[in-house]
């Protein structure tokens, strides 16, 4: 995720140390390039590059910034390539303003051909330069910088949070809209960032701004306005005991809760990005031209593939075959040809299994498609078209978030390749929110009860199937306990032998499978087995449960992704139960470099 960082001073003094040391404090969030802009000398002093905040500050010496107004950004790319050219903060044409943003513009596309055919010359293939270049439009035509901020807020879709001064006001102007904005006010200067940890150094009374709110800081004062009223407002600063760790895990315990708690907003991000991008097109016209289409990924990556193909067939009539890379080779390498499309999923998008198998799939001239989470990374520049899942930086080696949006690109692919509606999509966000609200409560009971258990089936019938795989994974990974996700009509056929008084079970129970499932239950039931329930709810599962994770009311297809999160809150708090820590599990790495 990008982060951004401001500072006005009463006095002209060495800005670009303190401009860094707020970079370092972004860096959590994770990034690709850096960049600082003071006001110096009567000019706008631009210095940005790819690379981290040190390797960057001694590239082109940031440390000697100086100035009375200041802006850093840490950029996280999602489209246009980690590159120089896209590095935040931008100028506009006239090098009279800066700023830098946080989030997504949907609309930067159209805005950029309005704004080209007025004469603005866009650079850069980055949002964040749309932002100032459209506020430079309002202030060319003699409005204030505030009513220009206004102007953009009316033009300006999509969630973001912009930070911006110009050479004339010893000023910075901010606005927030779905990203996240703080602001704080010390005797002789003042700061606004993306987030707590980078201010809290310098004080800790903060003040969070609203959507919709525009701040102006001058030294010493923070004035809050609407933008969509011009209303001026009072916002009051709180202040904030937790330590700069603490605060860089967003008040929760770990980074793995944080990630699930942020699921909602990341939806949000992937659907606005898909709806508006130039990059989905390529990619949905290779896949419906493939003669065959294969999804290759592994670990929890490779459980969204085997979902996609259930939304694949299900929803287009259409095979797209999952695989693991090896198996990949190994069982379907010979009959590959260059009609076949092959998807290559990886968060990291540097899993050296799946870059085998692409390497391979190349030679063969197979078309090679890119889903990956990290913009820069070697899948993507191997890949023919790729798309990124927009999670921004997942910190605990558990995947979560990445897990649920590789997931919904793939039921949006799905939707294009049945030529339907991908307006459903729409309303998944609130849901995923609503799971998360009314699962967390039974999900910290369940934990509790299988505190000491050392084994656990999940079972998953269709469409849960995969995620009852990645409800397991997602347990033995933190928990270290031994847990098997399979197929439900599979159990009777070996392991339900295990099963006696008391032995555990969780079954994955979609909307259209109940029936079948009840039967399934019954096999563990009538043992005096556990059942555990993830499902909506239905008074006749209800009577077969031990413990029931009652998932909100939808349908079939979105069932299986609100189910995915009962299943991550499961594993997150039995392995805090344990006292293990669930961001870093033991002898596992976030990124699998090793054949
Ligand atoms: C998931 O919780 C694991 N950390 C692991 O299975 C992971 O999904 C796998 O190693 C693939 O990683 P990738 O998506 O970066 O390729």
């Amino acid at each position: 995720m990008c982060g951004i960082f401001g500072i006005v001073s009463k006095e002209e003094k060495p800005l670009g140390p303190i401009l860094t040391e707020a970079g370092k404090r972004l860096a959590y969030r994770g990034y690709d390039s850096v960049g600082a802009a003071v006001f110096t000398d009567n000019s706008i002093d631009l210095r940005k590059d790819i690379g981290k905040v040190e390797e960057v500050n001694e590239k082109l010496n940031f440390s000697e910034m100086k100035g009375n107004r200041g802006i850093i950004q840490l950029r996280w790319a999602t489209f246009g390539a980690p590159a120089q050219v896209n590095a935040q903060p931008f100028m506009d044409c006239k090098q009279e303003i800066v700023g830098a943003e946080n989030g997504n513009i949907v609309n930067s596309i159209q805005l950029q051909e309005i704004l080209e055919n007025e004469g603005h010359t866009i650079q850069s293939t980055n949002d964040g330069e749309i932002c100032v270049h459209v506020v430079a439009k309002h202030m060319r035509a003699g409005k204030t910088m505030l009513e220009s901020i206004q102007l953009a807020y009316k033009e300006l879709k999509g969630d973001y949070a912009l930070i911006f001064f110009n050479k004339v006001e010893n000023k910075i102007y901010a606005i927030k809209k779905g990203s996240g904005l703080v602001v704080a006010v010390t005797e002789n200067e003042a700061y606004c960032s993306s987030d707590i940890p980078s201010i809290l150094p310098l004080t800790n009374e903060i003040i969070s701004m609203q959507d919709g709110d525009i701040v102006v800081l001058e030294p010493g004062k923070a004035e809050f306005y609407r933008a969509d009223t011009g209303e001026k407002v009072e916002r009051k600063a709180k202040v904030h005991k937790e330590t700069m760790e603490s605060a860089q895990k967003g008040g929760y315990d770990h980074f793995m809760l944080k990630e699930i708690h942020e699921q909602s907003d990341r939806a949000r991000d992937l659907i606005d990005l898909l709806n508006e991008s130039k990059f989905v097109e390529p990619f949905v016209s290779a896949l419906k031209s493939a003669r065959e289409i294969y999804f290759v990924g592994c670990g929890t990556s490779y459980h969204a593939c085997q979902l996609g193909s259930y939304y694949f067939n299900k929803i287009a009539n259409k095979r797209a075959i999952p695989s693991l890379p090896q198996q990949f080779i190994e069982e379907f390498g010979n009959s590959l040809t260059s009609e076949d499309a092959v998807v290559f999923v990886s968060q990291s998008g540097e899993t050296k299994d799946v870059l085998n198998a692409l390497n391979y799939a190349k030679e063969k001239g197979c078309k090679i498609l890119g889903m990956l989470n990290v913009l820069g990374s070697t899948l993507m520049n191997i890949s023919d078209v790729y798309l990124p899942i927009a999670c921004g930086y997942e910190i605990s080696v558990p995947a979560t978030k990445t897990f649920l949006n590789q997931a919904i690109m793939f039921l949006y692919m799905a939707f294009r390749q049945a030529d339907k509606d991908t307006s459903e999509l729409a309303e998944l966000p609130g849901l995923i929110q609503k799971t998360i609200d009314e699962t967390d409560e039974s999900c910290k009971e369940i934990a509790e009860h299988i505190k000491g258990w050392k084994e656990l089936y999940y079972l998953g019938y269709g469409i849960t199937h995969p995620i009852a795989k990645e409800g397991a994974l997602k347990l033995k990974e933190i928990t270290y306990m031994h847990c098997e996700g399979i197929f439900s009509s599979e159990f009777k056929h070996g392991p339900l032998s295990a099963v006696e008084k008391d032995y555990p079970v969780a079954f994955i129970t979609a909307p259209e499978n109940v029936d079948i499932m009840i039967s399934h239950i019954n096999e563990v039931a009538c043992r005096h087995g556990k059942v555990l329930l993830i499902a909506e709810d239905n008074e006749v599962l209800q009577k077969y449960a031990t413990s029931f994770v009652k998932v909100p009311k939808t349908n079939q297809i979105l069932f299986p992704l609100l189910a995915t999160i009962p299943a991550q809150l499961i594993s997150y708090y039995a392995s805090k139960n344990l006292d293990l820590d669930p961001d870093f599990p033991r002898n596992l790495s976030k990124t699998l470099t090793v054949d």
